[in-house]
């Protein structure tokens, strides 16, 4: 949640930072700001709202120099307003800092802070940081930055600009990821890689507690006690194309259409032609996966996938419950984190305690570098590329193909299936991108439904088995961008309660991808018509004779494996979710009170 973007060299600093801020705004977009520091005075332009309007008040009062830092914001602690926006500076204005992530003790540091006559101005923690470096600061940023990680709790990535060292940008990071991009001359600094694709596409990635001190010409790394350490730089592949529209309305609909490339890409990482490139390790006796959201549903798709494929037991759990729970240990069990950014906090400390607790950890995450990719023995990639848009949908499909091709792997690896059966997936997945651009490419439908709908006030999806965890993703998906009401149900569950919900013309989805489920669901359906529902099924073109018996509409994606189907049912889904905020003029990139990447608790 939040961006944060920095600048030291001979360019301008104003441009780059609002231009790294804009390809950041993704993660946060409530509120925004920029510092410039030059002939020894730093300059603050912050105001609450998005980058455009951040924009238009530098154009009216351009800030000039060398170095500067930048912030977009998801509010936490105190309102969007100019006044909370970031940066934060001390009370004379000689430093002044960014900062993602909360600190937990802020109350107690704002006590004593204020006793020593620091005067507050802002709702924020991050106005503490802001005083409490100030207070620290005696003439030696780097000491005083060692002091504050002793003093503060929570999680930070801080960046500090200080009138007094004016070739100097400060940065440090504890449980929230900042990333120093290695130029010619110019060094940059940014939340997330995308903001400085543009500029390099050689990073050195921090790691918690590391401080980095940037100058123009170089980028030395120190532990919290001082010790300097070698900076490991990478070179990522994305390149900034893939970070942006070109040419789609939104990264949405741009992210969706590369799904298709996302699964040839996921697919040759991992199978070559003599077989699997290691995937998990071992045998495993047992699989939990930890996720929130879209990740977590995709979580569930696995375990449905290891349990048929690997005769493995496997659950998906929600990180934020994970990480309170009473846990069991089981010998051989292995617990996989899923997450497309690799910073979610709550994937993070339940991966954790599940560390805590003995038991052997891997992850699976679109973002090489990132905080969960190197917390872990084993991290496995989903080769989605950059996911901008703040509703996932090519790392979702990526991760669920990596799921089954993990659970094909391990399969094959325990006896569980046989080779014949393996080679038919691997087929089925490699015919897979031509039969999802055929489901892209015819999308009137869909926008016709949306154009129809528009003022629907409930909506309704269902499915048994994978297909309720298929479900739950198409309403996340609907929900988020287009702030429509929906219920995801276990088809069978329904009649106990939730269908009292069913009025006159309600929509239900119902998806099938599974033979022996399909009449099941369909009366089901059925039930809900006789409601007054209108009846929706989504299906393979070998179901669609039977589906229309029963429903009002069949919508339906071409044949495939029913282990592949998911893949592809899900994509009318996306696009039905992505029509839909359109037709109601929603932010489809940026819905409101949300942030792509959730690094706080
Ligand atoms: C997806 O559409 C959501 N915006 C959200 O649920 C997301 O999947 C969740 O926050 C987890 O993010 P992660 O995959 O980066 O951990």
């Amino acid at each position: 949640m939040c961006g944060i973007v920095g600048y030291i060299g001979s360019q301008q600093a104003q441009p780059i930072l609002l231009d790294g801020l804009k390809r950041l705004e993704y993660r946060g977009y409530d509120s925004a700001g920029i510092a410039v520091l030059d002939g020894g005075a730093i300059s603050v332009r912050k105001c609450a709202g998005r980058i455009d309007k951040l924009r238009q008040m530098t154009d009216a009062s351009p800030l000039r120099g060398t170095i500067g830092i930048g912030h977009t914001r998801w509010a936490t602690h105190g309102e969007p307003t100019d006044l909370n926006a970031h940066p934060h500076t001390d009370v004379k204005g000689d430093i002044a800092i960014v900062h993602n992530g909360i600190i937990e003790n802020h109350a107690a540091l704002r006590r004593h802070l204020e006793k020593q006559g620091c005067v507050f101005v802002s709702q924020t923690d991050t106005e503490v940081a802001a005083h409490l470096i100030h207070t620290l600061y005696k003439g030696d940023m780097m000491k005083a930055l060692q002091e504050a990680i002793r003093m503060l709790s929570g999680s930070y990535a801080l960046a500090v600009l200080c009138e007094n060292e004016p070739d100097v940008l400060y940065c440090v990071r504890l449980g929230s990821p900042l990333v120093v991009g290695v130029g010619q001359g110019e060094m940059f600094l940014a939340s997330d890689i995308p903001a400085i694709l543009p500029h390099t596409r050689d990073v050195v990635i921090l790691e918690d507690r590391e401080i980095a001190v940037l100058r123009r010409d170089s980028v030395d790394i120190f532990d919290d006690l001082g010790n300097r350490k070698t900076p490991a730089a990478l070179h990522v592949s994305w390149d900034a194309a893939a970070a942006e529209k070109g040419g789609y309305a939104h990264f949405m609909l741009k992210e969706i259409f590369e799904q298709p490339d996302a699964v040839a890409n996921t697919l040759t990482a991992y199978v070559g032609v003599d077989g699997f490139k290691e995937m998990l390790p071992g045998l495993p006796s047992r699989v939990d996966f930890i996720a929130c959201g879209t990740a977590y549903h995709s979580g569930m798709a696995g375990a449905y996938y290891f349990a048929e494929l690997a005769q493995t037991e496997a659950a998906a759990h929600i990180a934020s419950e994970y990480r309170y729970k009473t846990l069991f240990p089981h010998p051989g069990q292995e617990v996989v984190a899923i997450s497309q950014s690799g910073e979610t906090a709550d994937t993070l400390a339940a991966l954790r305690k599940a560390q805590e607790m003995g038991a052997d950890t891997a992850a699976l995450t679109n973002t090489l570098g990132s905080t969960l990719e190197r917390t872990v023995g084993k991290s496995l990639l989903t080769y989605a590329g950059p996911e901008i848009a703040v509703a996932s949908t090519k790392a979702y499909i990526t991760q669920v193909e990596t799921l089954l091709l993990m659970a094909v792997d391990l399969g094959l690896r325990k006896g569980a299936l046989s080779q014949e059966r393996a080679d038919e997936l691997l087929n089925g997945l490699s015919a897979l991108p031509e039969k999802m651009s055929r489901v892209l490419e015819n999308q009137t439908y869909l926008q016709q439904y949306c154009d129809r709908h528009l003022h629907e006030k409930l909506m309704f999806f269902i499915g048994r088995g994978m297909d309720a965890s298929l479900a739950m993703e198409a309403a996340l998906k609907l929900k988020e961008i287009s702030y429509l009401p929906c219920e995801a149900y276990a088809a069978g569950e329904l009649k106990h309660g939730a269908i009292a919900l069913i009025s006159e013309g309600t929509p239900v989805i119902a998806l099938c991808t599974r033979e022996n489920l399909l009449e099941k669901t369909l009366s089901n359906l059925r039930e809900t018509k006789a409601r007054g529902a209108e009846t929706i099924c989504v299906c393979p073109e070998r179901f669609a004779q039977q589906a229309r018996r029963e429903a009002d509409i069949v919508w339906t994606v071409p044949d495939t494996d029913e282990m592949l189907l998911p893949l592809l049912v899900m994509l009318p889904m996306q696009l039905l979710a992505y029509h839909m905020a359109v037709a109601q003029g929603r932010d489809v990139d940026k819905p409101r009170n949300l942030a792509k990447s959730v690094t706080v608790e």
